[in-house]
């Protein structure tokens, strides 16, 4: 059978780690081929390895989604090594470092530096990438190329509620809204764009440390924060934003999917 991304082109960002790992992996798994795209390069590099050894095609970039031509570059890889694209997935992000030994850092507690840093990686990293893939769909589309492709972008449950950082889940939020406008503007041609938008996983985010040797004590307790009752995996976000990019979404554009064991559905009265 063949794979549900089987042929497409697709530029996945934050490659080198996380849920962009994960995503790396599973798109080649199905078929996909993969520019494993990131700021630190030997991450990625290290993720297309693990990819290519599974028998998987991708390559990696080095790539700063808060740069455009970065970005535009990581889009011209991709039809260097692959002909064409046919997948942004906008997964990079990063958030406002945490007060040590005492967790999230208020609002008025941010650093503008660094708020401005949050805001260029999050919110115009996605735009970015909106940007270089729409041009190269619509380049294609002119050459007789295939219409369309597909966005999908990483937001957070922290940009469907009050969760966590005040500033990281604003520029989430902007990925949400985004993510519904884009949609609108840019249906006629054939292109999807939608989100997911995770809870929290045991990743390298926010200096996390997925190798913890207190790993299973920290998702028992991730766990214990949602109504499903087990953590989310890198893996879980990976599959929804294949799903989204595949053809089985193919009527599906302006979503943002939360993947979150039903934190955002609300609590059971009384809790
Ligand atoms: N882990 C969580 O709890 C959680 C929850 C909700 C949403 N998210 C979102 O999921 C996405 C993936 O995060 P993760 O959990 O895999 O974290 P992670 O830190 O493990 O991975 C993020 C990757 O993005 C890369 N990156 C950072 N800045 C970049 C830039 N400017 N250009 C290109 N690459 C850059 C990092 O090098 C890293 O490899 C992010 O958008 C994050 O905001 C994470």
């Amino acid at each position: 059978m063949d794979g549900l991304v089987q042929g497409k082109v697709a530029v996945i960002t934050g490659a080198g780690s996380g849920v962009g790992r994960a995503a790396t992996l599973l798109f080649c798994e199905h078929g996909a081929r993969v520019i494993a795209a990131d700021i630190d390069g030997g991450n990625a590099e290290a993720t297309a390895m693990m990819a290519r050894d599974a028998g998987g095609e991708c390559r990696a970039v080095t790539c700063n989604v808060a740069d455009p031509a970065s970005v535009e570059a990581a889009v011209t890889a991709a039809v260097a090594a692959f002909g064409r694209l046919d997948i942004i997935y906008n997964n990079a992000g990063i958030t406002i470092s945490p007060v040590p030994g005492k967790g999230l850092r208020s609002l008025v507690e941010c650093d503008p530096e660094e708020m401005k840093r949050v805001e260029d990686v999050n919110i115009n990293g996605v735009i970015y990438g909106c940007q270089a893939a729409i041009r190269q769909f619509e380049k294609q589309a002119r050459e007789g190329a295939g219409s369309g492709g597909a966005i999908v972008s990483t937001a957070s449950v922290a940009g469907l509620m009050g969760y966590g950082g005040v500033l990281y889940g604003a520029t989430k939020g902007a990925v949400v809204q985004l993510t519904r406008a884009l949609a609108i503007e840019v249906a006629g041609k054939g292109i999807r764009v939608n989100a997911v938008c995770p809870a929290g996983m045991l990743t390298h985010y926010a200096g996390m440390d997925p190798d913890s040797e207190h790993r299973g004590r920290i998702l028992e307790g991730m766990g214990k924060a949602h109504p499903l009752g087990k953590p989310i995996d890198p893996a879980d976000t990976a599959a929804a934003a294949m799903f989204l990019c595949s053809d089985l979404a193919s009527n599906i554009t302006g979503v943002n999917l939360p993947v979150d064991g039903g934190l955002a559905a609300g609590r059971k009265v009384g809790d």
